[in-house]
């Protein structure tokens, strides 16, 4: 197990650093930036079934349904579909209106989720297309749909997912470009842009990763908390969800993530000084409005720990602490902010002395309901 976890303490550990590397696998060979041109095989095959889609309905579990989130903002706002994205036992019991004109998209690491599964088997008994993104080759949920394209982000071990994460973001993201290009929504200039930045994105998520032994301090101070707020808007949205899953998963702390601006309708009642609230402020997106929640949690005297793009200054004159990620196009920002919140979760685990590849009450796969 010792040269497995190579050289890293935990798996979950070594995952988080292999995401550099998993999201270059994942984009390797399917996109080509200076030839302006994004080719997945279950995608072209199906083209026309994606082109002619009502809209997509996008089911999944736990954190791979969070990635399902990030995917409704990019494929709304660069291929212009309309995406809902269901939990998969929500979904598989509410006798839900699908047709043969939608497209479901099934998120899932292992391809074993058994309510993901499921809401698989509904979908297509009622006539839809079912694209299955999995991480596992030839898991059920892999065999089960009709077409479908690998995470290749390698075994993912930790009960935790974290590249898994990243990946899913990663190949939806190639999805919603080559649908976007095919039916017009971006020009090829935007087009080659997203593409030559995502091809940045594994050199950028090193550096994320540099501040690891920062995080590490952040998590010394707030170990204790009994609960702790994620905020985000926006593409990071999603992100401080999982956030929060992964903080609660493996330190067993309560926590809450919240879109930002929601902020005033609830949670805002619990912000005191005890209150550590983690707030995704990147320069790209609503950027201004989450500045100014930030000071309504400021005057409540709540501790603010800022995920901000690099050089900022007004996040950090305002904030106890600020982790920089690198700059990037706003669709792929989760893909850098999201790497300081699972190093958060880490830390605070190992700190308070949690087994952190397996967590109490978690599997690594729910295959009964
Ligand atoms: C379990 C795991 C989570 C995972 C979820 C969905 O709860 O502990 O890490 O996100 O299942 O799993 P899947 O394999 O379908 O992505």
């Amino acid at each position: 197990e010792q040269i497995e976890k190579g050289g890293f303490d935990h798996f979950m550990l070594k995952e988080i650093y292999e995401q550099p590397s998993a999201i270059l696998d994942t984009f390797r060979g399917r996109m080509l930036p200076n030839e302006g041109i994004i080719k997945m095989s279950g995608i072209e095959d199906n083209m026309k079934t994606f082109l002619n889609a009502n809209r997509i309905i996008v089911v999944a579990c736990g954190t791979s349904w969070h990635a399902g989130l990030v995917s409704e903002y990019i494929f709304e706002n660069l291929a212009r579909i309309p995406v809902e994205v269901e939990y998969a036992s929500e979904f598989r019991y509410r006798n839900p209106v699908i047709t043969d004109k939608d497209v479901v998209i099934a998120i899932s690491q292992s391809g074993e989720t058994a309510d993901t599964l499921a809401a698989i088997k509904l979908a297509k008994s009622r006539g839809a297309f079912v694209f299955g993104v999995c991480n596992v080759v030839g898991s059920s949920i892999a065999r089960e749909t009709d077409a479908g394209a690998y995470t290749h982000a390698g075994p993912e071990i930790g009960v935790a997912s974290t590249k898994a994460f990243t990946t899913q973001i990663t190949v939806l993201t190639l999805i919603a470009l080559r649908l976007a290009r095919a039916k017009g929504t971006i020009s090829s200039s935007e087009f080659r842009h997203h593409m030559i930045e995502l091809e940045l994105i594994p050199e950028k998520v090193k550096k994320a990763l540099e501040s690891d032994a920062y995080v590490k301090t952040i998590a010394d101070i707030y170990k204790n908390s009994n609960n702790f707020l994620y905020l985000g808007r926006g593409y990071n949205f999603p992100v401080a969800l999982e956030g929060a899953l992964k903080l609660k998963e493996i330190s067993y702390i309560h926590a809450e993530g919240y879109p930002a601006a929601e902020m005033k309708h609830g949670p805002i009642a619990l912000i005191d000084e005890n209150m550590p609230i983690v707030v995704i402020a990147t320069k790209k997106g609503h950027y201004e409005k989450v500045v100014s929640n930030i000071q309504e949690i400021k005057s409540r005297k709540g501790k603010i720990i800022g995920i901000v793009t690099e050089g900022d200054e007004q996040v950090k004159a305002l904030a106890d602490h600020v982790i920089e990620v690198p700059e990037t196009i706003e669709s792929l920002t989760p893909l850098l902010t999201t790497i300081p919140l699972q190093l958060l979760s880490y830390h605070i685990a190992l700190m308070l002395d949690k087994n952190v590849d397996q967590p109490r009450n978690l599997a690594k796969a729910v295959t009964v309901e």
